[in-house]
């Protein structure tokens, strides 16, 4: 699953152990694996690689510039959904021939800087957004290709959180499906777009393989209808949603995914077709854990407490969307290594509250978690943390962000410092002036 294990009592990543990476770069700090991440990417790859999709990894899963660089260098490219991650994935060094950019309100500079640097697709989401991508490219005098995203009216099975549900009737993202094909025509017909492309993305996470099935069919029937409107699709963009492990054995393997997917999608890619992926939390999920430090232990009431020096603003996903994250002592008392890390059942663990500095009642990690005992100064990992981690995180309560580090074998590189108290005010300006701009 990963390169994350318990050796010699204590937690490694690779060949480097956390207890180190805590003394050299103190905490909060999201750790992640190297070789965890291009392993996910290769698999996932390999799954697929009977239709040879473009994969492009979901920047906003994970943006640190080293780790896309690292993705890109594998062949990956990047999914963005901003101006921000467009210019993350560029300054990482992806080529924009493999840069998307998805975003039901992307702006006129978004739209513009997407246009000039010819990415591979703009995904929009609206008519209104069409012509307003037909001006920008007559403007530069570019034919930029698009894809329309699609509603495709689809439940994701009951697993998927409603706050991550983006494909069932009413939500905010792409075309209704029934009026896609008209507004592909129409981009067809302004001579500054080239259509190219149907984009959905039914939800995140999706547990079941069939969903992925079913939306095929639709966007395939609307192929069809575009097909009698004269019209051709090259590239199906089936988004991202395949699930990670946050508990061990909780999510179908990719291959199948594939089985589900491939079959069906095989013909259109002997006619020429393209298949693109944005697969973020599948792929960085496992490769990352957030790495933290007991504060204090405390009752309330009935409940024993521990506060950690990691809270919402670090990690926000419990508070969010009520999401568990398996957690763990690195050094636990008496080797008490845990059973889904290869060790045996452990008895003496109580049951804790682990929450974070902020002041906000909903400032949990868990809740009623059987951990072993841990004492002001033990760490804790925190794991399945490299996806929506830090990409999640806030100076809410004025808390820095954690510093990211990289390991690659017995190597750790600092590949984000610690935010400082004046990163928190150098925006601020304190002579009175006005920001300007
Ligand atoms: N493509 C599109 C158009 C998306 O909206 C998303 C995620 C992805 C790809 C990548 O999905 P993935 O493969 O990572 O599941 N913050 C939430 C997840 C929000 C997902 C939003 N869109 C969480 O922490 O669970």
């Amino acid at each position: 699953m990963d390169e994350f294990s318990y050796r010699d009592g204590t937690l490694w990543c690779e060949q480097t152990p956390l207890r180190e990476v805590a003394e050299k770069f103190g905490t909060p700090t999201y750790v992640y694996s190297a070789s965890t991440l291009v392993d996910h990417y290769v698999r996932f790859a390999k799954a697929f690689e009977s239709i040879n999709p473009l994969i492009c990894f979901s920047a906003k899963a994970l943006s640190n510039v080293h780790l896309l660089r690292l993705l890109g260098e594998q062949g990956a490219g990047i999914d963005t959904v901003s101006g921000g991650e467009l210019h993350r994935a560029l300054v990482a060094g992806v080529d924009p021939e493999r840069i998307v950019l998805a975003g039901v309100g992307k702006s006129a500079d978004e739209l513009r800087e997407a246009v000039r640097h010819d990415i591979r697709c703009v995904n929009v989401e609206s008519e209104e957004e069409v012509a307003l991508l037909a001006r920008i490219a007559r403007e530069e005098g570019r034919r930029p290709r698009l894809a329309i995203r699609v509603n495709p009216d689809i439940a994701p099975d009951l697993r998927t959180p409603a706050q991550t549900t983006t494909a069932i009737r009413g939500v905010k993202f792409g075309v209704d499906i029934e009026r896609a094909a008209e507004l592909f025509s129409a981009a067809a017909a302004d001579g500054h777009l080239r259509p190219e492309g149907i984009h959905v993305h039914i939800g995140s996470p999706i547990f079941d393989p069939r969903v992925y099935a079913m939306a095929i069919e639709r966007v395939q029937a609307l192929i069809a209808e575009i097909a009698a409107a004269g019209h051709e699709v090259t590239t199906i963009n089936l988004g991202g949603g395949f699930p990670a492990e946050y508990a061990e054995g909780s999510a179908p393997g990719w291959d199948d995914f594939a089985e589900a997917i491939c079959p069906r999608l095989e013909g259109f890619v002997r006619g020429g077709g393209q298949v693109i992926f944005e697969p973020g939390r599948t792929i960085a999920a496992n490769a990352g854990i957030l790495l933290a430090a007991v504060r204090y232990r405390k009752q309330a009431g009935e409940r024993e407490l521990v506060v950690i020096d990691a809270g919402m603003t670090h990690i926000v996903r419990a508070a969010m969307y009520d999401s568990y994250h398996f957690m763990w002592p690195v050094t636990p008392v008496n080797g008490a290594i845990p059973q889904s890390r290869d060790g045996r059942p452990v008895d003496d663990l109580v049951s804790y509250d682990v929450v974070g500095p902020v002041c906000e009642s909903s400032d949990y990690l868990a809740k009623g978690r059987a951990l072993p005992a841990m004492v002001s100064g033990d760490l804790i990992a925190i794991f399945t943390a490299g996806a929506y981690g830090m990409t999640m995180t806030s100076n809410y309560n004025s808390q820095l962000r954690p510093a990211e580090v990289l390991i690659r074998s017995d190597r750790a590189k600092l590949i984000r410092r610690r935010e400082t108290y004046d990163d928190l005010t150098a925006l601020e300006l304190l002579d009175g002036t006005e920001p300007t701009g």
